[in-house]
């Protein structure tokens, strides 16, 4: 940290402190005394810290962080950490570092992040436009190669498990997707070069501790390009294959998957192979790990096959390979035992089984596969000597023979799949893609980490000079004034490892040159050699390990391995065995050698070799446009969304990372163009946008006024120091946080304008709603005081109707009581008329009947005497006169007397015809009175009979001296049997009349009767009737007397009320008048009032002024009352009241006056 930083760390600064937990933690500074800082971190703890350990925090960097680490304002490891800890909590897994892209592992898969879709939106992009991703990075790569002609390669670093293959693998598919072809025939050079990642990956990669798909090998794929950019040829190379894994494996790890493969191979290839569970082989059972969570052993068997097939392997190739692989297996099974002496034997049965299985699978004899096994051939000068080996030694040689075998196998399939995919001589430009393992460091290291970290150090000089030089051309590319940079550089370390002479490499190689050297003899060489190397150190209480320190830490070596591992040799026997295989396959993985070679070179060195091939790589990468991608592992517990800072921190360092972060930093950090420093901080001076100025000169007239010193302005770029672009952010943030206050307040003004005027709508709206609610309810409510008018009025009409006709049914009860009994009355003296009118005109029809019968005989009887005497005179005249014409005027006149007798009797008849109906009808309507009706019958009877004793008088007058004429006419012209006959047929004729009149008169009694007897029902029905009505008008009587008690009583408890009221107010006034004697004896008008008052009227009148009358009816008067006496009493009450008070209004209204 720069000594300017520093010195702004003051008492509130938010700074980052180191802390053994977290790597930094962030807090702020309570106190700064000399160099020691007193901090209040962020856990609310206090601690003190010398102030090289304490870092500036940027409060306001962004809270998603920035995607390219140069443009942290204050670029430091914490700085960076926060920043990628930051993202990688929203998931943003990559982060530029200039061109540099870190990658942190996510451990899950990221939706949508590597699908078609990304790859077409990272097309021909700019580099650093779009987020960062792998796939700017291979556009980047495609782009510089397809214009500018330029081979790249892409360098992808890190620790195992920290993402290296996949992140490969994404950069492989998106050049496949556009450097592809389209191809029917579906094995083209991209798709070959994709479906080799399996099949490597299942010879090559193993599960580890620290990646379940660890690649046990360093791999670089040039990709071949033609002119038009598309994929011609492909070539693979692997470095430094892990072979020891083959024979030994450690708990929870697994040996390389290609073994478990097969073992979940199906049914028949298992029997074929005499293959079973993995528990079953050595080589597989030294772990107790055999399957892998989320991956299907038995699916992958059969997408390797498939690769093998797209990458043209043959079945008979496939099959050779996986029996190569079976049979190392078998291999591993076999056991030893002591034999005679030193030597060794088969253990047992199963071994031997597992031998010729061996043998069969990789068809070479059995026996001399055992003696190849336990046995070796000593070649001295003078004979050949055959040496059994110990069981042990017997195991070894084993174990030798399946690692050489392994590793052979391997590369024949490397080999194989580089000729299959082909290489293009014609082409000139190439993507190398380099995926190799990290810098590593364990508690026991040896010589494969001593390799790998070979190949880091030489990666990361590399890396160093690469982003040096790119800052140094650029430097001298602008013509700007620069003094040189130091940077850490490791050539020294290189020069340690690999001088020639006098490099570790090649003192190994010494060693190993020597046959009775031990790694003890070559760690005593390396301590004397490298005594005093800086980079070297001798660590205490060992005796053959040594440290080196590489540019990522120090590592511990143990070279007790490191002799045997170096040998690269193939024991003899072995070499012959499997190159006399009768299957061309094995005999291929082991030619023959050549006869100079065998003698020339008896020790090839693993380590030189391995130097050399780093050496090609380092050539190749030097030949290219290099592109980094560090790959970072959050966490050792391969979970997502943890973020250890200390192990991210640790590999960050270890790539390199914070290494070109100094390098930038040292130099000039920052660099913008003239156009990119002007559209970010021309605001800081808008005067010269109003001027014309050149860009550059309006970049440096900004400079000059924000007053910075020590940037450098280039040709077409402005060169800042560390921290200046932060401090002209920090200015433009102020500018910028001013404009957008009044942005916001302008903003805000706006937006509560707006929301206000909304309220006042709303509220209007609400009002309007409010009040039309309240205007209908309103409405609602004299609409229903409206309906209960009507109602009311309705209701009222009704009961005062009902009243009026329960009044008006009482009126009409009454008037009907009333009318049916005058009418009852009525009808009984009607009855009782028509009855004694029936029985006078029965009386008065007897009397004239029976006068008539009487008269009649004595008529008769007359005149049967008088026709007798007549008839005897006759006879005596007819004695004396016979002449016939006087008897003939006799008989006529006889005759016309018969017929006026016969007139007589017609009349009489209708006569007492009309005395029946007027008899009748004064039985029906009895308006005649009877009275007059039997006076009238009676005159008829008389006149009747008057008529009769006429006639009859006539007749006797004619019967006198002046009728004898006549009679003795008519008794001399008819005989007196004539005359009988005549009587008799007029007697008959009367009875006749007689019975007729009778029958008809009877005829009419009875249905007088029987009206009578309707007439006595319905007037019995009436007085039923009114006998009811009479009652309820009794029981109204009653309820009516009751009622009018009742207010009788109320009257008179009214007038005992006012009684009492007169008598208070009498008491009242005496109190009074007495008061005012009491205390207004010095006043002698009120005496004199008094004295008046007294003197007008008497004591007891005046003490009654205001008294009531007491009730004048007694309960024995009151019984007897009558309909209007309560008004009577009432009025008779109120006159006397009214007397009282006329009589009070006159004597005491001026007394009156003065009290009230
Ligand atoms: N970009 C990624 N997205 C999702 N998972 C990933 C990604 N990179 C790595 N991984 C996970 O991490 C594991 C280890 O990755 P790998 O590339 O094999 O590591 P390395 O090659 O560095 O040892 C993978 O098996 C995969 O589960
Ligand atoms: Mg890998």
């Amino acid at each position: 940290m720069s000594q300017e930083t520093q010195e702004n760390i003051v008492a509130g600064t938010h700074i980052w402190v180191e802390d053994q937990e977290l790597a930094f933690i962030d807090g702020i500074v309570v106190d700064v005394v000399e160099q020691e800082v007193e901090i209040q971190t962020s856990d609310a703890r206090t601690i003190f810290a010398n102030l090289s350990k304490v870092y500036p925090k940027d409060v306001e960097a962004p809270a998603g962080g920035v995607d390219d680490m140069t443009k942290i304002s204050y670029l430091h490891e914490p700085g960076v950490l926060h920043n990628l800890a930051t993202r990688y909590e929203i998931n943003e897994i990559y982060t530029y570092t200039g061109n540099i892209l870190i990658a942190v592992n996510p451990f899950q898969g990221l939706s949508n992040l590597y699908d078609a879709y990304m790859m077409e939106q990272y097309k021909g992009a700019p580099f650093g436009k779009l987020r960062p991703h792998v796939f700017a990075i291979a556009d980047f790569a495609y782009r510089t190669m397809f214009n500018e002609k330029k081979s790249n390669s892409i360098l992808v670093s890190g620790e195992s498990g920290s993402g290296k293959t996949e992140t490969t693998k994404m950069l492989m598919r998106y050049l496949a997707y556009f450097g592809g072809r389209a191809s029917a025939e579906g094995r083209t050079v991209e798709q070959q070069v994709l479906e080799s990642n399996p099949v490597l990956e299942a010879f090559g990669n193993a599960k580890t501790v620290k990646n379940n798909n660890s690649s046990r090998f360093g791999k670089f794929v040039e990709i071949q390009f033609d002119k038009q950019g598309k994929i011609s040829g492909a070539a693979i190379r692997t470095y430094l294959l892990e072979r020891s894994r083959v024979c030994q494996i450690s708990d929870p790890e697994r040996n390389y998957h290609c073994f478990y493969l097969l073992c979940a191979a199906p049914p028949e290839e298992i029997e074929r192979y005499k293959l079973g569970n993995p528990k079953s082989f050595h080589y597989l059972n030294q772990s107790k790990c055999y399957e892998l969570v989320g991956v299907s052993d038995a699916n992958d068997y059969l997408a390797t096959r498939r690769a093998m097939d797209i990458l043209g392997m043959s079945k008979k190739e496939q099959d050779a390979i996986f029996r190569v692989v079976a049979a190392i297996l078998h291999l591993g099974n076999i056991d030893f035992a002591k034999g005679d002496e030193d030597s060794s034997v088969i253990k047992d049965d199963e071994s031997k089984f597992h031998l010729k299985m061996t043998a069969e699978l990789l068809m070479c004899d059995p026996h001399a596969l055992e003696d190849a096994l336990c046995k070796r051939v000593m070649i001295t000068r003078e004979e050949i000597i055959k040496k059994s080996l110990d069981p042990l030694g017997a195991t070894v040689s084993r174990d030798g023979l399946a690692k050489t075998i392994y590793a052979r196998l391997f590369d024949w399939l490397v080999d194989k799949i580089n000729i299959s995919i082909g290489q293009d001589p014609r082409s000139n430009c190439l993507i190398g893609i380099l995926d190799i393992y990290g810098f590593e460091s364990f508690e026991t290291n040896s010589f494969e980490q001593f390799c790998i970290n070979l190949t880091n150090e030489k990666l990361q000089q590399h890396f160093n000079q690469h982003v040096f030089k790119m800052e140094q051309n650029e430097y001298s590319k602008e013509e700007i004034d620069w003094s040189y940079v130091e940077f850490i550089d490791n050539q020294d370390v290189l020069d340690l490892i690999e001088k020639k002479p006098g490099g570790i490499i090649a003192l190994l190689d010494e060693a190993c040159m020597f046959p009775k050297s031990s790694h003890e003899t070559f760690a005593q060489k390396l301590y004397q050699t490298f005594k005093d190397h800086k980079r070297f150190i001798k660590p205490k209480l060992t005796r053959s390990d040594f440290t080196i320190v590489h540019y990522a830490g120090e590592v511990q070596y143990q070279s007790d391995l490191f002799l045997d591992k170096n040998k690269d040799y193939v024991v003899p026997e072995h070499q012959n065995l499997l190159s006399a295989s009768n299957c061309s396959f094995v005999a291929a993985l082991f030619p023959p050698l050549s006869v100079e070679t065998t003698k020339s070179s008896k020790f090839s060195s693993i380590g030189s070799r391995f130097k050399l091939q780093l050496q090609q790589l380092m050539d190749t990468l030097n030949s290219t446009e290099p592109l980094y991608i560090r790959c970072v592992k959050p966490n050792n517990l391969l979970k997502p969304a943890l973020f250890d800072n200390i192990s991210v921190m640790q590999q960050l360092r270890s790539g390199g990372v914070l290494e070109a972060i100094r390098i930038k930093c040292a130099g000039y950090p920052a660099h913008r163009t003239f156009s990119e420093f002007l559209d970010r901080f021309s605001i800081l001076a808008p005067e010269i946008l109003k001027q014309n100025y050149e860009e550059k000169d309006a970049c440096k007239w900004i400079l000059a006024k924000m007053e910075l010193t020590g940037y450098q302005i280039g040709k077409t770029k402005v060169f800042l120091r560390a921290g200046q672009l932060a401090e002209l952010d920090a200015r433009r943030t102020v500018v910028l946080g001013g404009s957008a206050k009044v942005i916001q307040s302008q903003v805000r003004t706006l937006i509560t304008q707006k929301h206000y005027n909304a309220i006042c709508c709303a509220s209007v709206h609400i009002q309007s709603f409010c009040r039309g609610e309240l205007a209908r309810q309103y409405y609602t409510y004299l609409k229903r005081a409206t309906a209960a008018v009507k109602i009311q009025k309705n209701l009222r009409r009704l009961v005062s109707r009902k009243d009026y006709f329960n009044v008006k049914a009482a009126a009409i009860l009454l008037q009907t009581c009333l009318r049916t009994m005058a009418a009852q009355r009525e009808f009984r003296y009607r009855r009782h008329a028509r009855a004694a009118v029936i029985i006078q005109a029965r009386w008065g029809s007897h009397r004239a009947s029976s006068y008539y019968k009487k008269l009649r005989t004595a008529l008769v009887f007359t005149q049967s005497r008088w026709r007798g005497i007549t008839a005897q005179r006759e006879v005596r005249k007819l004695k004396m006169t016979d002449t016939k014409e006087a008897k003939g005027e006799e008989i006529s006149d006889l005759w016309d007397s018969h017929q006026a007798v016969q007139c007589e009797v017609d009349e009489l008849n209708a006569l007492h015809i009309k005395e029946r109906e007027a008899a009748q009808e004064a039985n029906e309507p009895c308006t005649m009175t009877s009275k007059t009706l039997i006076d009238v019958q009676e005159a008829e009877v008389e006149n009747h009979s008057n008529q009769t004793e006429f006639q009859l008088s006539v007749k006797e007058s004619e019967g006198t001296p002046d009728a004898n004429e006549p009679c003795s006419t008519y008794k001399t012209s008819i005989s007196v049997e004539e005359a009988e006959k005549i009587e008799t047929l007029m007697t008959e004729v009367e009875k006749m009349k007689e019975a007729e009149k009778i029958g008809t008169l009877t005829e009419e009694v009875e249905k007088l009767k029987a009206l009578l007897r309707a007439e006595t029902r319905r007037s019995e029905y009436a007085e039923r009737q009114c006998l009811e009505a009479w009652e309820v008008s009794e029981k109204r009587l009653k309820k009516l007397e009751e009622t009018e008690r009742r207010v009788y009583q109320l009257q008179d408890s009214l007038n005992r009320l006012l009684f009492c009221m007169s008598e208070q107010f009498s008491q009242l006034k005496t109190i009074l008048r007495s008061s005012l004697t009491s205390t207004s004896s010095s006043r002698p008008i009120i005496r004199e009032e008094h004295s008046d008052t007294s003197d007008n009227s008497d004591a007891s009148s005046s003490d009654s002024d205001f008294t009531f009358p007491a009730p004048v009816l007694t309960s024995a008067n009151f019984s007897s009352y009558k309909p209007n006496a309560l008004q009577l009493i009432v009025q008779d009450l109120s006159a006397t009241e009214i007397t009282g008070c006329e009589k009070w209004d006159k004597g005491k209204e001026a007394a009156f006056d003065d009290y009230f």
